[in-house]
C-alpha cells in the first residue's frame, strides 16, 4: 500500500518537476545570454531528496545551476532556497550540500523571508517557485510584490483549488455565526478568498455547491485567479495546467504560471502541452509504472500510430485556427514577429499543442498562401497576405 502510495506520488512529482526542470533549463538558456547572473527562488523548497531517493525541486535546480546543458551559462544560475520546518530544512541542506557553491538555503517562511531575497538579488533575472501544501504564498498581493520588482521576473505557483474552495464554504457558513470568534475568522478568511480567486468565482462556487461538478467549479476557480492576477499585477500573461494523479486521473492541483513576455508563455505551454502527453502515457500505464507489465510491442505500435493521429488532428485544427487569428488582430498585409502569433496561438490552445505541432500547420498556413516565415525563430518575421 505504502509503496504503491509512493510510486503514484513519484508520478505525478515527475510531472511537476518535468514542468519546473524544463522549464528552468530553457529559461536560463534564452535569460541567460547576456552573460548575468540568474536566480532561482524556490519559496517552498522541501527536502531537495525524498526518502525514495526521488529528486524535488531544490536539487533539480541545484543540478542544473552546477551542470548547465549550455556550457556558456555555466556559473550564471544562482537558487535560493526557503524551508519553514526545520527537519526538511536539515534534509534539503544535506541534499544540496554538493552544490554550495550555487545554493543559498535559508531556513524560515517565505512570507519573512521575501524581504531579504529581494534586497539580496536586486533586479537580476529571477524565477520564483511557489509550491506550498495549501495557499500561503499564492495569494495575489504576493505576486504583485513580485511583478514589481526590477528585473526581469517569472513566476510558478501551486494553486490548490480544493484548499481555496473549503476556505469559500467556511468562511461563507460562518459569517452569520452566532459565537463572535467564528464570525471573526470567517472575516479573516472571506478576506483570503479575496487574495486567491475573484469575486464571481466565489460567488459561483457557493451557489453551485451542491449542484454544479467539481471540474467546473475548479475552472471557474482558477480562470477568477489568473484574470485577478492579471489585473491587479504587472504580469500579463497566465497559463494554468492541472496536475492529475496518473493513477487514478485523480485531481490534485494546478502549476499556474506567470509572466510578463510572449517567449515565457509560449514556451511554458510547450513544456506543458508535453507534460501532458507524459501524463497522457502514464495514464494508459506505458513504462509499467504501477506495477504492471510493459505494453507489448504491437500494442506500442498501435499507440504510435494513434500519436499521429491525434498529431495531424492538432495539426489541422491550428492550421484552421490561423486565419480566424489573423482577421481578429487584423493582420491581413502585414508582418509581425513569429512569437506573436505563436502567443496567439497559445490563447486559442493552452497547454493542448507542441511547438512542433504549431511550427508544422505555420507551414501548411504558408503553402495555402495565407502567410509566410522568415524562419521559426521566435524572433524570425511572419508575412500575412493580403487576402485569406
Ligand atoms: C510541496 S512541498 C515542496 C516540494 C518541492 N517544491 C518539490 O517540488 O520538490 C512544500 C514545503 O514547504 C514547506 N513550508 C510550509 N510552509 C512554509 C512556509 N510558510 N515557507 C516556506 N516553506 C514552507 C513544507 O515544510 C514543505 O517542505
Amino acid at each position: 500500500m505504502a509503496s504503491s502510495f509512493h510510486k503514484e506520488r513519484k508520478a505525478w512529482f515527475q510531472i511537476k518537476h518535468q514542468i519546473v526542470g524544463t522549464y528552468l533549463s530553457l529559461f536560463l538558456g534564452k535569460l541567460g545570454k547576456f552573460g548575468d547572473r540568474v536566480y532561482y527562488v524556490d519559496g517552498f523548497a522541501g527536502q531537495g531528496r525524498l526518502e525514495d531517493g526521488t529528486e524535488g525541486s531544490a536539487l533539480i535546480a541545484a543540478k542544473l545551476a552546477a551542470e548547465p546543458p549550455q556550457k556558456s551559462r555555466q556559473g550564471l544560475l544562482h537558487c535560493i532556497n526557503v524551508e519553514a520546518d526545520s527537519e526538511t530544512f536539515e534534509n534539503l541542506t544535506k541534499a544540496t550540500a554538493p552544490y554550495n557553491h550555487c545554493v543559498t538555503n535559508l531556513q524560515g517562511t517565505f512570507q519573512d523571508k521575501l524581504p531579504e531575497i529581494l534586497k539580496l538579488i536586486g533586479s537580476q533575472t529571477a524565477f520564483f517557485f511557489i509550491d506550498p501544501f495549501g495557499t500561503q504564498g499564492a495569494e495575489i498581493s504576493t505576486l504583485k510584490t513580485l511583478g514589481n520588482r526590477q528585473g526581469k521576473t517569472e513566476a510558478l505557483v501551486r494553486y490548490d483549488d480544493t484548499r481555496v474552495k473549503r476556505l469559500i464554504m467556511w468562511s461563507a457558513n460562518n459569517l452569520d455565526n452566532l459565537e463572535e470568534k467564528h464570525r471573526k475568522v470567517a472575516v479573516g478568511l472571506s478576506a483570503r478568498v479575496k487574495q486567491l480567486t475573484d469575486e464571481e468565482a466565489a460567488e459561483q462556487v457557493l451557489r453551485e455547491s451542491l449542484l454544479g461538478s467539481d471540474s467546473e467549479m475548479r475552472d471557474r476557480l482558477i480562470e477568477g485567479y489568473e484574470a485577478e492576477v492579471k489585473r491587479q499585477t504587472s504580469f500579463t500573461f497566465g497559463l494554468n495546467y492541472p496536475i492529475r494523479n496518473p493513477a487514478t486521473g485523480g485531481h490534485r492541483y494546478y502549476l499556474v504560471h506567470f509572466c510578463k513576455f510572449a517567449d515565457g508563455y509560449t514556451h511554458m505551454a510547450n513544456f506543458m502541452a508535453k507534460a501532458e502527453r507524459t501524463y497522457q502515457k502514464l495514464l494508459s500505464g506505458d513504462a509499467g509504472l504501477f506495477g504492471g507489465t510493459p505494453k507489448q510491442q504491437t500494442f506500442f505500435q498501435i499507440d504510435e500510430q494513434l500519436a499521429k493521429q491525434a498529431e495531424a488532428e492538432k495539426v489541422s485544427d491550428i492550421t484552421m485556427e490561423v486565419p480566424a487569428i489573423i482577421l481578429h488582430k487584423r493582420w491581413e498585409n502585414k508582418s509581425v514577429q513569429l512569437r506573436d502569433l505563436l502567443g496567439e496561438i497559445v490563447n486559442s490552445f493552452k497547454w493542448r499543442t507542441t511547438r512542433h505541432e504549431w511550427i508544422k500547420a505555420l507551414r501548411q498556413c504558408e503553402a495555402n498562401g495565407w502567410l509566410s516565415l522568415s524562419g521559426t525563430e521566435d524572433g524570425d518575421m511572419v508575412h500575412f497576405a493580403e487576402k485569406i
